[in-house]
């Protein structure tokens, strides 16, 4: 007879304990154990278990374990979250099982020892069975869903509470989100403002409203949102630091002449654009989009194009505005010379279709559409023991639940941006598909973008210069884990479940559009790299670039208006303030909007800050070593950035990694 020891350690979230019987049956190389029946009385969320069972003889090295739950008609059935289960075998070796999941009473679960394995390294065939059993469960169990035409397939599910228990909010995050929301729309219920389909009557109404609910700098936007330099500033450190590009050559359709439009210091724009101290922001992506109906009223979309000047040195500010797409007389461009109201409306217009922009290209399509793919591709055909899956695991978190919350609750038939956004009608769909139509693989790595954008020079452009830290710091991290298990470009051509993963991203996040540029194979170990990079970035720190700073941009309404519902006007000198507040949307719109606002902004307590790894899927050396010196350099870059921002006006902390989550989560 031998002795095995077995130590079972129980999660730290709320309800990981069990009343109910857990059997545990032990797989190895010369055999399997008993189904064993582990313990009598309740495993204590958060604790460590011993105990210790008999075999016959030694069943050789470990492969995998079996654990299953069981009621007794006394116990209510329960789900039990273990962390790891370790083993000590009779020859002393100690194995380690990570779980990180829930087990209820359905069935048995199959967990392989911590090594890191790729599918040509399985030597025995319990292992592949296994390793094949869970791909298959799991294509059942995470299957894709065609929303729209053109759009990434997203996961099939009736809402939040159909997807499995492992994908969903913890107990924690599920009772904040919710306590958010109810208190935000109780305050507003409170002022009575939710039900208000008024305009508001004046711009210094506005400014009680969220009177409690302020951070530094949406005070700060509410005092310069009308200033040029602050308008500027946005498109380089704002909410969407991902469209402003140089401009060499003027569009065709937008003809600002050298008489329109002021250079300081003697200079013409043929000369600056030459030089290269001209910017554009195109919003053709928005031409044509049909705007919605919103309380019976028809809104108003705009397609700008908005050409901003700026010298080495100098701050960037906006020179001239041209509303729709296609030059005419009543499609004037709105120069800073104008009288206030007519330039004040211009930025207005320009900063709505912003907004659109923003929500459904750089955030919603371009961070949690694409997080969500790369989640139900890694979950339908990585199995937990690859390495990739223990890599990228952890920046899927959430991220399914948020997204199907969404669709609930902001993009669904009753969603807010449905119900009130400019852009919430047929538009969204549509803006959504083109913008899917040209997005690029370059488009999404911040080294690329950036020289595809000419912007590697631009001063004060502080999204660039940390994204690029945390991007070369990302690439070292995945390079280093990368390398350790792929020591040549064949290994990855060989891995079938490696390609069949990128595949699938292609086929179902970029439906297969060969023009984006997106891999449908990996040849060599640095693609691979790359991509990883590429699909940890995005889920982190771009997501957070693109979310974090809603709420102190959007606050104040009249920076970011979810629509407008009057059209623009078609020729100079017919603007007033009163004008603004017909153009602006009412008050119950607003305070919808702000709420989204609101709610979307805020960290959980149970945030995993990126580079923090509290589930041990890695359990060797090397990848646990490059996880802690990854951690150790976003420490570094944190400290600088905070020292940067103390120099700073406006302090630029949405790259800060202490503030970028793991995951798309929120
Ligand atoms: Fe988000």
């Amino acid at each position: 007879m031998v002795l095995y020891e077995v130590t079972v350690y129980t999660g730290d979230r709320v309800c990981a304990a069990t009343l109910n019987s857990v059997h545990i049956r032990l797989v190895g190389t010369d055999g399997k154990s008993d189904r064993t029946l582990l313990n009598s009385l309740v495993i204590f969320r958060g604790s460590v278990s011993t105990y210790t069972f008999c075999c016959s003889k030694s069943i050789g090295k470990l492969i995998l374990i079996e654990l299953d739950k069981r009621h007794s008609c006394l116990m209510p059935d329960d789900d039990w979250f273990p962390d790891k289960v370790e083993v000590k075998s009779p020859e002393g070796a100690i194995y380690t099982f990570p779980i990180h999941c829930w087990i209820s009473n359905r069935e048995t679960y199959r967990f392989r020892e911590g090594k890191a394995l790729r599918i040509f390294d399985e030597s025995n065939s319990s292992g592949e069975h296994a390793r094949h059993q869970e791909l298959c469960q799991r294509k059942e169990t995470y299957g894709w869903s065609e929303e729209s035409p053109g759009v990434p397939n997203c996961i099939e599910a009736d809402g939040p509470c159909t997807l499995p228990h492992e994908v969903r909010f913890s107990f924690t995050k599920d009772i904040e989100f919710k306590f958010t929301a109810g208190e935000a729309v109780l305050e507003l219920d409170l002022k009575g403002l939710e039900c208000s389909k008024k305009n508001w009557n004046s711009l210094d109404a506005m400014k009680h409203v969220f009177c409690d609910k302020h951070t530094t700098l949406s005070d700060y936007v509410q005092n310069h949102w009308m200033d040029d330099g602050l308008f500027a500033y946005q498109f380089l450190n704002g909410v969407h630091p991902t469209l402003i590009q140089r401009c060499k050559t003027l569009p065709k359709n937008f003809p600002v002449t050298d008489d329109m439009v002021f250079i300081p210091g003697g200079s013409n724009l043929s000369n600056e654009l030459k030089q290269g101290h001209v910017y554009l922001c195109d919003y053709k992506n928005l031409d044509g989009m049909p705007a919605n109906v919103v309380q019976g009223i028809q809104q108003y979309l705009m397609a700008p194009l908005v050409l901003f000047h700026k010298r080495p040195n100098d701050k960037m500010k906006p020179i001239a505005i041209q509303l729709k797409q296609i030059p005419a007389e009543d499609n004037p461009i709105f120069l800073p010379t104008d009288c206030m109201y007519d330039w004040l409306t211009a930025k207005i217009f320009v900063k709505s279709a912003d907004f659109s922009e923003h929500q459904l290209n750089a955030h919603l399509l371009r961070t949690h559409l694409l997080a969500e793919v790369f989640a139900v591709s890694l979950l339908r055909k990585l199995p937990m023991v690859h390495p990739l899956y223990k890599l990228l695991i952890p920046h899927t978190r959430y991220t399914l639940h948020i997204n199907e919350l969404a669709r609930k609750q902001l993009i669904g038939p009753t969603g807010i941006f449905t119900l009130f956004a400019a852009s919430g009608g047929k538009a969204l769909t549509m803006i959504l598909a083109r913008s899917l139509s040209s997005i690029t693989y370059r488009s999404l790595c911040i080294p690329d973008d950036i020289a595809d954008r000419d912007l590697e020079d631009v001063t004060d452009f502080y999204y660039r210069d940390d994204g690029l830290k945390l991007w070369n710091i990302i690439y070292t991290f995945v390079q280093g884990v990368i390398q350790h298990y792929y020591k040549s470009d064949e290994e990855v051509q060989k891995d079938s479940e490696l390609q069949s993963w990128i595949r699938n991203i292609f086929e179902h996040g970029f439906l297969s559009k060969k023009e984006s540029g997106i891999p449908q194979s990996f040849a060599t170990v640095s693609e691979l790299i790359k991509f990883a990079t590429m699909v940890i970035f995005t889920c982190s720190c771009q997501h957070a670039a693109v979310n974090n700073g809603q709420y102190d941009y959007g606050a104040w309404m009249p920076n970011s208006p979810i629509t407008l519902q009057h059209p623009p006007p078609t020729k100079k000198g017919t603007t007033s303030e009163a004008t603004i507040l017909q153009t602006l949307p009412p008050i119950n719109v607003t305070v919808q909007g702000l709420t989204a606002y609101w709610l979307l902004s805020r960290p959980s307590s149970d945030f995993v800050p990126l580079g923090h790894y509290p589930e041990d899927h890695f359990t060797e050396k090397t990848p646990r070593q490059l996880q802690r010196d990854f951690k150790d350099k976003l420490d570094d870059v944190s400290k600088q950035i905070s020292m940067r921002n103390e120099g700073l006006e406006i302090p630029y902390t949405y790259l800060d990694p202490k503030s970028i989550e793991n995951s798309v989560a929120i």
